[in-house]
């Protein structure tokens, strides 16, 4: 694919065709909305339709964008006023210092065969433990011993010095069920911005945007 002749840029130049969005197409409530929108990624065959780009930013201000999937939708989690985003990763991860020094973070969906893009961005805080437990205990054995061997986002010598890693700990473990690693659980994103992203004719996208209210949401139309 070439960026640089016409014909490159006429392949990438798509006219956008599907149907729009009024804010009256939405769910009020933009979890639900949300909900109605993975349904159809689902149902169009999008790839891997619950990954999403987790970007953070360091002390420094510095962003970090990586793929994360997401886990489930927490709707007004005990001991909090709103619902959540969940994914689950390494506590001591690059994205996991990012976290807890900052407590924000935003996700991207990129549903590209819908043409549609949705935009999260709010608090983040870790679960509760008996959440992580509970997810971390439904994980084939193979990823749960993994997530011990990992020293997520630090340098390792080579692909053996892992595999070496990973043999010592299924022995360590031997047939007893793995419980979770402490560095180890999810995070809940709790939305204070939720943008819903449709592509149009002539680049005159229609980009509904939720934002946190008192107890509710407010939405706006933004310009594409
Ligand atoms: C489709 C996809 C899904 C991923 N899902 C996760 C995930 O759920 N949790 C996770 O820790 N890493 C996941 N990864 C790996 C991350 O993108 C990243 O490499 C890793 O978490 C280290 O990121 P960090 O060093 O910025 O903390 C995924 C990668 C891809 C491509």
């Amino acid at each position: 694919m070439s960026f640089e002749t016409s014909e490159g840029l006429a392949r990438l130049r798509k006219e956008y065709e599907a149907t729009g969005i009024e804010p009256a197409d939405l769910d009020p409530d933009p979890m639900a909305a949300f909900d109605a929108w993975f349904t159809q990624a689902q149902d169009a065959g999008c790839t891997e339709p619950n990954a999403m780009v987790l970007s953070t930013v360091d002390a420094d201000g510095w962003p970090s964008a990586r793929n994360v999937l997401l886990k489930g939708l927490d709707r007004k989690a005990a001991g909090s006023s709103t619902d959540g985003f969940l994914f689950y990763t390494n506590y001591q991860s690059s994205k996991g210092a990012d976290i807890d020094t900052t407590g924000r973070a935003a996700l991207t969906f990129s549903w590209l065969q819908l043409h549609r893009q949705l935009r999260v961005s709010g608090q983040c805080i870790r679960v509760d433990a008996p959440v992580s437990d509970e997810y971390f205990a439904l994980r084939p054995r193979g990823s749960q011993l993994g997530a011990w061997a990992s020293d997520q986002s630090r340098p390792v010598a080579d692909r053996a010095a892992m595999e070496a890693r990973f043999a010592e700990l299924e022995e360590e473990w031997d047939d007893r069920e793995v419980t979770r690693p402490p560095h180890w659980g999810g995070y809940r994103v709790e939305p204070l911005r939720i943008e819903f992203w449709q592509g149009r004719r002539n680049r005159m996208h229609d980009r509904i945007m939720y934002e946190r209210s008192g107890s509710g949401w407010s939405r706006t139309r933004l310009n594409p």
